[in-house]
């Protein structure tokens, strides 16, 4: 099968008991062996069906139009907005396949000319289902996915798919001039790349990109030594004045002036900048 699917696996890291049942705490315990640095994201974990992050606020700082870009899949919110702002081209990557599905989903119905009603109607529906086959928006999801990722639904059958964010809300909706400009400038399924953090510059050999959105992902991995490594990674893919959207919890630590921040700070300093923006509540790497 493509992409090394391996249902069995997929169940190792969902399973709590003998009725196969979903229990997040478990989840995030067998997580841990699956995704040994970071806390809580495996291969199969669960997507967030939508940001919650200062999207708005975030593109009119990095400006991507006519931009190369590469960004973590998550909700599919991200690269969707970095299209919507006139990126040229937004390769995805991210550790768990499920940030593919609801990527897929968003994207058919942008290209099938939902109405904004239909698409929050689908996420709200589909984040809280048990089961994404058996949903009352199976056929948009049925439609929306490749013959792969349809099998591997089958194989997850009573698997959790998709989550919400602490509320339960769709916390980061497009406004009308972003969904409609969503729609002209999608022009499919975005290019997916199947990879942990740690593994991603060997899949992307010699790409290089303007922008690399790596928003709330680093906050997941533990060591700063990790976080150095990646952002040094990452590095040999940016073009001159390319730019890292680094995280909220860099910026939390900065602001508490705490010894992990300094660390990493010291370590990128000959190379990089870290700036935090207020109104986006976000921190960027900014090539020197
Ligand atoms: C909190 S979500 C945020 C995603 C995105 N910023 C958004 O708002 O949609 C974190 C995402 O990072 C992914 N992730 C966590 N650890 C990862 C790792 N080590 N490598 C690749 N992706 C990872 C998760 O699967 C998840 O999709």
């Amino acid at each position: 099968m493509l992409y090394d699917i391996n249902i069995d696996d997929a169940r190792v890291g969902y399973r709590t008991d003998g009725d196969g049942s979903f229990s997040r705490v478990l989840f995030v315990e067998k997580s841990r062996k699956l995704n040994p640095r970071g806390a809580a994201f495996s291969s199969y974990s669960p997507a967030y069906v939508s940001s919650n992050e200062q999207l708005q606020s975030i593109m009119q700082i990095l400006k991507p139009a006519g931009k190369n870009c590469l960004a973590i899949a998550g909700s599919g919110d991200a690269p969707l907005f970095l299209s919507a702002y006139g990126a040229q081209h937004v390769d995805t990557f991210d550790i768990s396949y499920n940030a593919r599905v609801v990527m897929d989903v968003k994207t058919y119905m942008l290209k099938n000319n939902f109405c904004f009603y239909d698409y929050v109607h689908v996420l709200r529906d589909i984040q809280t289902a048990p089961d994404v086959l058996n949903c009352l928006s199976r056929d948009v999801v049925v439609r929306a996915v490749t013959h792969d990722t349809l099998e591997y639904l089958h194989g997850m059958r009573k698997c959790r798919i998709f989550m919400h964010t602490s509320n339960g809300e769709i916390a980061c909706f497009p406004d009308s001039t972003e969904f409609v400009a969503m729609k002209q400038n999608v022009s499919g399924r975005y290019n997916f790349i199947w990879s942990d953090l740690f593994d991603l510059s060997g899949r992307i050999t010699d790409k290089k990109y303007d922008i690399i959105y790596l928003s709330n992902v680093l906050q997941y991995v533990n060591a700063t030594s990790d976080i150095v490594a990646v952002l040094n990674n990452m590095r040999t893919h940016l073009n001159a004045n390319g730019v890292i959207v680094v995280d909220s919890l860099l910026q939390s630590l900065a602001l508490a002036r705490h010894a992990k921040y300094k660390l990493v700070e010291q370590e990128i300093c000959n190379w990089a900048n870290l700036i935090y923006d207020k109104s986006a509540m976000t921190m960027f790497l900014k090539i020197r």
